[in-house]
């Protein structure tokens, strides 16, 4: 049995998040959930977006599923992977319908502690000044695991993404923590772009892509850029890991414009449930929910209107359960 910190959140989180669970109950997996609040609705009512009872839930869990939070989302989903320290977010751009968007198949391991999202913001006379973190811990930690991830999935190579040509100092030592690691690995290729090169490549040659690494800041934007590539926003999961903590939840926000309509995609939050299952080593159950979502999604019948369908969130759930 799994103990499992349950986080809805606000918007299409709770929405996402009740048609994952209706999933993972048809397995022969014992789930005990527990639900936590946190979020813009949780602030309005508590005073706080991420209540003290809610990290206490999600450091005594196995494992984490979040939803969405929406404008408190730095103090929410940020913070819990700043507490729990989730040093490595996993973000797989994989298209699942090769026939419409190309056989994209790139994983992106952004570093999830440090860069512009510590939150260092002062007000100064002029305007406001933000402060950009980067350690060489941090940078050849993330560095490794990215290089240990294409050595045990057996991809053949890793591109560094950073700015270092602007920002000499901080990007500059990501890059030569990059490089540095890579040689320990001399069996997989090493390369590395600047971030806006790669916003390019991506779009002209996506197929080029095995593992990206990058810092926080860039790792969030070129995963929702990778969404666009491969169907949208409702299609790519994540993974938070740690030493000690697991927190999975789809790369998207809480998606206010289609919120309480029950059309919200639930792929990324289905896909991100399947990296829990594979993190608690539950990888039979992870590939066979994945391979039932693909089916239903390559049919095209039992699918959320993003995807070309007219099924509800909650109908495409129930569509991929009662194949289980
Ligand atoms: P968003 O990811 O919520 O939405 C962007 C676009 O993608 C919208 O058009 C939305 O309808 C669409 N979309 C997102 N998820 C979808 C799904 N499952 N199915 C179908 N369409 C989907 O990002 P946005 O609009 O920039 O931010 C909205 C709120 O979410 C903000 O308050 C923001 O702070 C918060 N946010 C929270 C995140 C988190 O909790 N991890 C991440 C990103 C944003
Ligand atoms: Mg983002």
């Amino acid at each position: 049995m799994y103990n499992i910190a349950v986080i809805p959140g606000d918007g299409i989180g709770p929405e996402v998040v009740k048609a994952t669970t209706t999933i993972l109950d048809k397995i022969p997996v014992e789930f005990n959930y527990t639900y936590a609040d946190a979020g813009d609705e949780c602030k309005e009512k508590t005073g706080e977006p991420l209540p003290q009872e809610t990290l206490d839930i999600a450091r005594k869990s196995d494992a984490i599923l979040f939803g969405a939070a929406g404008e408190t989302a730095a103090d929410v989903i940020v913070r819990l992977r700043r507490e729990l320290n989730t040093y490595v977010n996993l973000r797989p751009v994989k298209s699942l319908q090769p026939d419409k968007y190309g056989d994209i198949d790139f994983m992106i391991v952004r570093e999830n502690t440090e860069d512009l999202y510590i939150g260092d913001e002062e007000l100064t006379d002029e305007g406001a000044i933000a402060r950009k973190k980067i350690t060489r811990h941090a940078s050849e930690r993330i560095a490794k695991y990215a290089f240990n991830y294409a050595k045990e999935t057996g991809r053949s190579k890793v591109t560094g993404v950073h700015k270092a040509n602007v920002l000499k100092l901080s990007d500059g030592l990501f890059k030569e923590s990059f490089y540095k690691i890579a040689e320990e690995y001399p069996d997989i290729e090493a390369n590395d772009f600047y971030v806006d090169a790669t916003a390019m490549y991506l779009i002209t040659n996506p197929l080029d892509f095995e593992v990206i690494v990058t810092t926080n800041l860039y790792g969030d934007i070129l995963s929702d850029e990778g969404a666009g590539l491969v169907g949208g926003l409702g299609m790519i999961p994540s993974a938070n890991i740690g030493d000690d903590n697991g927190l999975f939840e789809p790369v998207h926000g809480s998606a206010p414009d289609i919120a309480g309509q029950g059309i919200a995609n639930p792929a990324a939050t289905i896909l991100s449930a399947c990296m829990m299952l594979d993190y608690l080593g539950e990888n039979e159950y992870a590939r066979k929910i994945e391979n039932i979502l693909i089916d239903v999604i390559r049919e095209g019948k039992d699918v959320t209107p993003d995807l070309g369908g007219n099924s509800s969130t909650q109908e495409m759930a129930e569509a991929i359960a009662s194949r289980l």
